[in-house]
């Protein structure tokens, strides 16, 4: 199985993809730091510590738990574990160890990102979003209460380390909101891992490991690639964000509980892919496609009830703006995005009608 490299200005790192690996985790911690804190959740612990613990058993280490969902990714448990931490004799040679999901690789990194103004994280992410995505790329953070991943900093891991073995008990509808966004890999950047998608849907869902792998390989070397060439989404990293810019108008919306993460993407594409098809940036057939694979790997809980008008408010909100204009990705064709700004609203309004429809 791969690795992957990723290199920003400030560091480089290995991003290691490979049944197995959770197993020689302690290879990745470097030997004469202070003291190791593994950072999860009561959830994911009892799912998964057994394969962990084997991998650090030569390591000493403490567990610390955050609390887990959406509404709780905010800074106060993040402080909590902070003091929580130097009252177990951590300092500025400690490291964490993110043992999680997205919630988990993004408020654990935070915590390693500001403890003692900075400490080092390995990231071991435990879904299946957080392993193609939420992990790689050093974008740490918290929720504020008016919008998601309000306050954050840049910070990159020292690895990242991805056992697609600890997907095995992953709850279907996780595992099929993380599908979401190796779809956007696939429509943003490379036509084969989407083809894959669309045609290979029944053993993806099965989650054949052959199957399993591959796409993760092929979306994390992408999200790899992406991230390599632009740390700080001055240009081409904006190109991830692909149905983001209508998801986190819905996940907003609806008050971060009634979609995952993965699900909001979904319904954002399919508002992208109408928006591209409205400007002339699309052609019929690539859009019909990709609707398509996008509702092979459904459903998403219904939309009933949403409003386009709130959420079209929504978007014009969202933090991505840049002095006041919302910029979307949209698709040329399968394996190509462009950012276009300057839409009119009564366009993207169009896009989120035809999407809630
Ligand atoms: N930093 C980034 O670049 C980036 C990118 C994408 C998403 N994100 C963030 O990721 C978060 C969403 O992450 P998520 O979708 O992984 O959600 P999550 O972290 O809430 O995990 C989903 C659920 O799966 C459970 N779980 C995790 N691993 C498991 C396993 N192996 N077996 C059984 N259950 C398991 C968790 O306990 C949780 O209930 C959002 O907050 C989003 O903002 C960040
Ligand atoms: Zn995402």
């Amino acid at each position: 199985m791969p690795t992957f490299h990723v290199e920003t200005p400030p560091v480089s790192y290995d991003v290691v993809v490979e049944r197995g690996i959770l197993d020689r985790a302690a290879h990745y911690v470097p030997a004469k730091g202070g003291k190791v804190f593994v950072v999860s959740t009561e959830e994911v612990w009892r799912h998964q510590c057994a394969r962990l613990e084997r991998g650090l058993a030569a390591i000493p280490h403490e567990v610390l738990f955050l609390p887990g969902g959406e509404d709780q990714k905010r800074l106060a448990p993040v402080e909590r574990l902070a003091e929580e931490m130097v009252a177990r004799g951590g300092d500025r040679s400690s490291l964490v160890v993110a043992f999680g999901g997205g919630i988990v690789t993004d408020m654990a990194g935070f915590l390693a990102a500001i403890f003692m103004r900075g400490i080092p994280v390995v990231q071991i992410p435990t879904t299946l979003l957080a392993q193609v995505d939420a992990a790689i790329g050093g974008k740490t953070g918290v929720n504020l209460e008016i919008g998601k991943n309000l306050i954050g900093s840049f910070h990159q891991p020292l690895a990242v380390l991805i056992d697609a073995s600890v997907l095995d008990t992953l709850p279907d509808r996780e595992y099929r909101a993380g599908l979401y966004e190796i779809l956007k890999a696939g429509v943003i950047r490379s036509e084969p891992l989407f083809r894959f998608l669309a045609e290979s849907s029944a053993a993806v869902l099965a989650r054949h490991p052959e199957a399993v792998d591959r796409i993760i390989a092929e979306s994390v070397g992408i999200k790899a690639e992406v991230v390599s060439a632009d740390e700080r989404e001055g240009g081409l990293r904006r190109i991830l964000n692909f149905g983001h810019t209508f998801g986190h108008a819905l996940e907003a919306e609806t008050g971060y509980t009634r979609f995952l993460h993965g699900e909001a993407v979904a319904f954002g594409m399919r508002a992208a892919v109408y928006l591209a098809q409205m400007t002339g940036h699309v052609s019929a057939e690539d859009a019909v496609d990709i609707l398509e694979a996008i509702r092979l790997y459904g459903p998403i809980p219904p939309l009933a009830g949403i409003s386009a008008d709130r959420l079209l408010a929504r978007l014009v909100s969202d933090k991505k703006t840049i002095q006041g204009k919302v910029h979307f990705v949209l698709p040329e064709r399968i394996g190509e995005v462009k950012v276009v700004s300057g839409i009119g609203g009564d366009l993207a309004l169009s896009a989120i009608q035809a999407a809630l429809a």
